[in-house]
């Protein structure tokens, strides 16, 4: 009834009916510990959330027509968590939404249809957004509106290069579509990346690269949207992925995680580029903004709050990160170990001197974790980095399971 085509995880796909924390549960009854799924950031199926879901859902769920309450304490609550500059927010349903909308917030502003994204990308799914995607290529090609530049990638570094002239490198690359866009008559209007460069791989962002890319997509009149859809709500330890590099975004977007697996996006602004827009273009969104939305959204908020989640993905990541490096020192596979909060990337190579990509024993590992118990997945250009984001109530038990379980698994170890 589905049609060909729709993505399915693991050579044996799982068949999941229920969750719980950290856990899911297969149709069989048998346990997998999550470490791959970063919508639930809270937990699956927490109960404050459930709890909030289904109060408002019993009492009142209509659209931002009416005057509501709840969108009020929600925008209240989650700009407050931003660089006072960013003081406007609006309301969506899901991430590639939320993009689709920033890219029309900066047209509208600048004036401009170019946009740059980096090379190994992925933000959503809308005709517009898809344009800036290039994981996978859209059928009609990509317009003269849309320049691609190179990941950070700081392990496969461009020309050899490392520290600031790597970062240097790459950055005048974004110089470089800047001046094409001119050079081709296309008026300039931003960049969108997300700040920690997930789909791409997690890298190393080399230093100065930031500051340096960004700096000439101002000079030039664009703006910096950042996309936080999966760096945001706690998962690198900081609420914002953009934290890291200490330059606060005109424009962010927010999803996945916002509502722990209730449809809710947005995007957040500069006062003076949302306002203007919305003074003349129209803009509703039939769901985005609603009241149960906006209690899941402050429910997310509370228990990322009350639970101290930052700080555990923080703690917890750490952890993480130092047996992934304990394992790298023993197995020759693993390449290069990245990790920010609880995000990691394991870059796995046939070759440590090579660095050629182990796209096929990354398959069979998350099959055979997958066949243990643990649930991650693959990504990066080369499909060869093994990519985990777990709930970010992790813990150090949970952490200690995953490493000896992926032990075992690169050992070459009989399955339990
Ligand atoms: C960085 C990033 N932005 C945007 C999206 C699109 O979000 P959605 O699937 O909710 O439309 C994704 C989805 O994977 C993503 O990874």
């Amino acid at each position: 009834m589905l049609g060909p085509g729709n993505p399915l995880f693991y050579d044996e796909p799982v068949h999941l009916v229920r969750g719980e924390g950290v856990w899911l549960f297969d149709a069989d009854g048998r346990r997998y510990l999550d470490c791959y799924n970063n919508v639930p950031c809270v937990g699956h199926c927490h109960p404050k959330v459930v709890e909030a879901l289904c109060s408002q859902a019993g009492t009142l769920n209509t659209h931002t027509r009416y005057l509501d309450e709840h969108i009020l304490d929600y925008a209240e609550r989650l700009l407050g968590k931003f660089d006072e500059s960013l003081d406007r927010l609006m309301l969506a349903c899901t991430g590639s939404e939320a993009n689709d909308l920033a890219l029309r917030i900066a047209r509208f502003n600048t004036g401009g249809e170019g946009f740059i994204c980096t090379n190994a990308t992925y933000h959503g799914n809308t005709a517009a957004v898809y344009q800036l995607c290039s994981i996978f290529e859209p059928f009609e090609g990509y317009g003269e509106n849309v320049r691609m530049v190179s990941w950070p990638d700081s392990y496969r570094a461009l020309d050899g290069l490392s520290g600031e002239a790597l970062g240097d490198a790459y950055a005048l690359q974004v110089k470089a579509a800047i001046q094409s866009f001119e050079d081709n008559g296309v008026k300039f209007a931003g960049m969108i990346i997300c700040p920690i460069f997930a789909n791409e791989g997690l890298p190393n962002i080399p230093p100065g690269y930031m500051d340096k890319s960004i700096g000439y997509v101002r000079d030039a009149g664009g703006l910096y949207v950042a996309d936080e859809v999966q760096a945001g709500f706690g998962r690198t330890g900081a609420w914002w992925g953009h934290e890291a590099s200490g330059i606060t975004p005109d424009l962010l977007t927010l999803g996945k995680p916002m509502g722990a697996g209730h449809p809710i996006s947005g995007v957040v602004g500069r006062g003076d580029l949302i306002d203007n827009f919305r003074r003349s273009e129209m803009y509703f969104n039939t769901y985005g903004g609603n009241a149960v939305s906006c209690a899941v959204g402050l429910a997310v908020l509370d228990v990322i709050e009350n639970e101290g989640l930052v700080d555990n993905a923080s703690a917890v990541g750490d952890c993480v990160l130092q047996g992934f490096k304990e394992l790298q020192s023993r197995y020759e596979i693993i390449g290069d170990v990245r990790g920010r909060g609880l995000f990691f990337g394991m870059d796995l190579v046939k070759d440590r001197d090579t660095k050629e990509p182990d796209a096929v024993e990354a398959k069979r590992i998350t099959n055979e974790m997958r066949n243990r118990g643990i649930l991650m997945s693959k990504i990066g250009e080369h499909d060869n980095v093994l990519k985990l984001r777990p709930p970010l109530c992790f813990s150090t038990e949970n952490a200690d399971l995953l490493i000896s379980t992926l032990d075992d698994v690169l050992a070459g170890k009989a399955g339990k």
